[in-house]
């Protein structure tokens, strides 16, 4: 007979193993746990040994529906043994149809597929330059990005992508970028002037700490854009497709962008990311200017276009403005109970706790309890759960985290937190003003 015992701390030795290897061997990227998740179910993930963890991270806003949703199981597994690839050189099955919806969610004419989010905002970029090439002079290369904003690790991303740490090691970058303070519409009428070809905003910023776009500076980006032939560029890569209740954020606002930026949940987990954009930018790319071996593949185009229509036929807009309601009254309730958190920002399942503190200690915290949270901007918990989670998940995780604000050790309120606040401050966000009274 098998000793179980001895399987599962064979298991466990085998586990270490991987642990090793990856910290051996893998590119210095990523600072992980000593853990490894092997399976999930639901918006519940499990570690090696079997530990179950609530998950509000989502895999980084990824796993909207959860993990192994029956639907996007199915969907795989029939086309794993039909057609995994076939050249963008032909069609297939499924890039057309899921081209159509996405237009019709977001309004746009027409899709570009590639394999993330930054591989999207390179699209978008070329486009933008593309566009003003074939319509006015050669000076028109301007590219207006906000500060705190987050938009990827590649060239062009990178040059947009705003706090310094990932842009200085890579200098020199794409020339033309030029950052705009958050909300400010009187700095952003100084810098916009004949010569940008595109101004590029998160409607809420995700890695810059839960902020959202106000409707004044909206407005007059999308005045100024129409005014100079420039393209709005909505990078919907985090806050889109669902997450605040509505398809897109910038669906709150009157007026629309030209470009629409998303990837993260669009194929339930796998890797895609999509441009989409009007018929007048569009038109600015012709065959061979710019493609993709891999983007829009026929198995991860199907099961994005299951993933849209479980979104659609389940409710989930519904569910996330309801949860989201729900969880964020929980957190004002908790931001009520301690004086180092100063405030909640964000929209449905997009919310934002900001600390007078370094946030690392709650997560690790977090951690031990068996709930899975991020922090961005070093003083930002972040909350994004699968558009799936239940009342009752909303309970516990509420619970939890009262224990997780009242057991961790506390730290100074560091340096940086404080000027995250500060900047925050500067950039006309009154809610960032409260916090930094607090922090004081
Ligand atoms: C708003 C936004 N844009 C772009 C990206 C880059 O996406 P990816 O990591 O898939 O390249 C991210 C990733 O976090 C993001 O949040």
């Amino acid at each position: 007979m098998p000793n179980p015992k001895k399987s599962v701390s064979r298991k466990n030795a085998s586990f270490g193993v991987t642990i090793r290897e990856a910290e051996r061997y893998l590119a210095n990227t990523y600072k992980r746990p000593k853990l490894v998740f092997t399976h999930g179910k639901g918006c519940t993930l499990y570690d090696q040994r079997g530990r179950a963890y609530l998950d509000f991270l989502g895999g980084i806003a990824v796993n909207a529906l959860g993990y192994a949703h029956p639907r996007l199981v199915r969907t795989l597994r029939r086309e794993a043994g039909r057609l995994t690839h076939v050249s963008n050189l032909f069609h297939n099955p499924y890039q057309g149809p899921l081209a159509r919806k996405l237009a019709k969610w977001s309004g746009m004419d027409r899709v570009f597929f590639a394999n993330s989010g930054a591989e999207a905002v390179e699209a978008a970029l070329k486009l933008a330059r593309a566009y003003a090439h074939s319509k006015h002079d050669a000076g028109k290369t301007k590219i207006l990005a906000l500060e705190n904003s987050f938009h990827g690790r590649t060239f062009g991303a990178v040059s947009i992508t705003w706090p310094e740490k990932y842009r200085k090691p890579f200098e020199p970058l794409v020339p033309g970028a030029e950052f705009v303070r958050f909300n400010d519409v009187a700095d952003l009428e100084a810098k916009f002037d004949e010569s940008v070809c595109a101004v590029i905003m998160e409607p809420i910023q995700g890695e810059g700490g839960i902020r959202t776009v106000s409707e004044g500076f909206w407005n007059r980006a999308r005045e100024l854009a129409s005014q100079h032939d420039a393209a709005l560029i909505a990078d919907e890569i985090q806050c889109g497709l669902g997450r605040t209740g509505r398809a897109f954020a910038y669906q709150k606002f009157a007026s629309q962008p030209d470009i629409v930026l998303v990837a993260k949940p669009l194929a339930g987990g796998l890797p895609l990311g999509a441009m989409m954009a009007k018929e007048k930018f569009a038109s600015a790319f012709s065959p061979g200017m710019h493609g993709s071996t891999f983007g829009g593949g026929p198995l991860v185009c199907a099961v994005a276009l299951e993933f849209l229509r479980v979104v659609e036929e389940n409710g989930l807009f519904a569910n996330a403005r309801d949860r989201g309601a729900e969880l964020r009254a929980g957190l004002e309730q908790l931001s009520g109970k301690f004086d180092f958190v100063t405030e909640i920002r964000g929209e449905g399942l997009m919310q934002g706790m900001q600390l007078t503190m370094d946030g690392q200690a709650f997560v690790d915290e977090a951690l031990r309890r068996g709930l899975l949270i991020n922090c961005t901007q070093q003083s930002t918990l972040r909350f994004v759960p699968p558009f799936i989670i239940m009342s009752s998940q909303v309970k516990d995780f509420l619970t939890r985290m009262e224990a997780v604000l009242a057991k961790t050790p506390r730290t100074q309120p560091k340096k940086a937190a404080v000027h995250a606040v500060r900047s925050a401050s500067r950039a006309g966000d009154t809610q960032g003003k409260r916090s930094l009274v607090a922090a004081r």
